[in-house]
């Protein structure tokens, strides 16, 4: 069928009203009688509704009629208004080109998550998928734009790696030829290296964790948004990081409306966090809060796990970041805060928390100058000296005070989306369980 395709969104519009247009896509429902045929089409843009009657299309009427969901289809029609359609406007169909007619498709309605999740190479065509993808694209996209609008240079990180960065209990082993290496943790340890380079650097990639726990908010290969600069401390990378995630907000509240209104996520609760300053609290602090609000006691040194997380969180409504936990729990690279008010060694280091049970999005801190202090938190840590000795390097040669954060992007996702679960986050999960299709 010959004609200028338009995007099914493109043509839900006054100015195509009335006009004959053409359109491509695949079937998302269908449903017929005697005389009419009725094919809600679908494209990337959107779905529209298009009504064929056994007068106007009389030779691929049958046809038409028996063509399962998920076909494939080119359609030739006239845009009529019809405020009872979704997206406002019908397509009234003259003509209809089978490009190619689906089997009958294995997703059907109420069925388990785990099912979908097994068939997600299909199911990634779900209206409810397609909007979480588009808004991971702004929310990636404005990632980008961020550090890009600020001077940053995007620095991307090897893959592959002989050292831990955040511990070896989550390390995944990789055959290596005749030896084994592991899966990036972090892009830390190297955007290290380069600020000495390029001074701002920022990326998004690949992150690999060998999680053992069953949870909502942990994958075994997800993708983190990271920042290293040089001459900033640790509470000048808090203010960059609720800039990011501002920035991030405003994106998608601008560019994913429907979205966000086809997911369910009431949107209005992240524009109203966009006009108030997000708190910053100490981990300390945080522990006052679950013992006089939660009426929770946590013993100080203690990290802070996802329950005591989401019972502090029931107290605010906007993403609160907790900085200064014990050095004694924070990974080897972070250091000591000198004269902070709190009753053992805190790290110059933060976490940022989403509201409504989403959990830590943002981990970061200062990194530690010291060599000695460096190699005895390795050596507390189990590691092998010798192995970061590259690492160690970079306080040999003019080293300076460099601070940076990584934002988990499924989290951040799974808060805007308001998902129950970080697997919907991502196109194609990974957990301990899963690595299918
Ligand atoms: O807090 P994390 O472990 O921090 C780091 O890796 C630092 N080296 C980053 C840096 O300073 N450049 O991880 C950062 C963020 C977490 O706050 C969380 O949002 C996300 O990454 N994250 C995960 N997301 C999904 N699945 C997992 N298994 C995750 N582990 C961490
Ligand atoms: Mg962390």
């Amino acid at each position: 069928m010959d004609g200028e395709y338009r995007s099914v969104r493109e043509v839900q519009s006054s100015e195509f009203d009335g006009r004959e247009a053409f359109v491509r896509g695949w079937i998302h429902r269908t449903r017929s009688s005697n005389k009419y045929v009725f094919i809600v089409l679908r494209d990337s843009t959107g779905i529209i509704q298009c009504v064929g009657s056994r007068e106007d299309i009389p030779d691929l009427f049958d046809i038409a009629k028996e063509l399962l969901v998920e076909s494939s289809v080119r359609l030739k029609g006239k845009v009529k208004k019809d405020d009872r359609a979704p997206g406002g406007y019908e397509l009234h169909m003259t003509g209809i080109e089978v490009v190619h007619a689906a089997e009958r498709f294995p997703i059907t309605k109420d069925q388990s998550e785990e099912f979908l999740r097994d068939n997600k190479h299909l199911w990634i065509r779900s209206r409810r998928m397609n909007a979480i993808l588009k808004v991971r694209s702004t929310v990636t996209g404005a990632i980008h734009s961020f550090f890009r609008e600020r001077g940053y240079h995007e620095f991307t990180p090897p893959i592959f790696t002989p050292n831990a960065c955040e511990g070896g209990s989550t390390l995944f082993e990789v055959k290596y030829y005749d030896s084994t290496i592991f899966l990036t943790q972090s892009w830390q340890l190297y955007a290290e290296a380069a600020i000495f380079s390029l001074e701002r650097i920022y990326d998004v990639s690949p992150t690999f964790r060998a999680e053992r726990s069953k949870t909502s908010r942990h994958l075994s290969e997800f993708w983190m948004a990271e920042m290293e600069a040089a001459w900033i401390g640790y509470l000048d990378a808090v203010r960059i990081a609720q800039d990011e995630v501002k920035h991030i907000l405003g994106r998608v509240l601008n560019e994913n409306m429907e979205d966000l209104e086809l997911l369910g996520a009431e949107p209005e609760r992240l524009r109203k966090s966009l006009d108030v300053e997000w708190p910053v609290i100490t981990y300390t602090e945080a522990l006052d809060i679950l013992k006089e609000k939660c009426n929770m006691d946590v013993e100080w040194g203690k990290d802070l796990r996802t329950i005591e997380e989401e019972r502090l969180m029931e107290n605010f409504s906007t993403p609160v970041t907790v900085i200064q936990y014990p050095k004694e729990v924070m990974a080897f690279y972070k250091p000591v805060e000198e004269g902070a008010d709190a009753p053992g060694p805190v790290a110059k280091c933060f976490d940022m928390l989403a509201p409504g049970g989403y959990g830590e999005i943002i981990g970061g801190s200062e990194r530690d100058m010291d060599i000695g202090s460096l190699k005895a938190a390795l050596e507390r840590e189990g590691e092998s000296v010798e192995n970061y000795d590259w690492y160690l390097d970079l306080r040999r040669y003019g080293s300076v005070q460099h601070s940076g954060y990584g934002l988990g992007v499924e989290r951040l996702i799974a808060w805007i989306c308001k998902l129950d679960n970080i697997k919907d986050a991502i196109p194609f999960p990974r957990t301990l369980n899963r690595v299918r299709p």
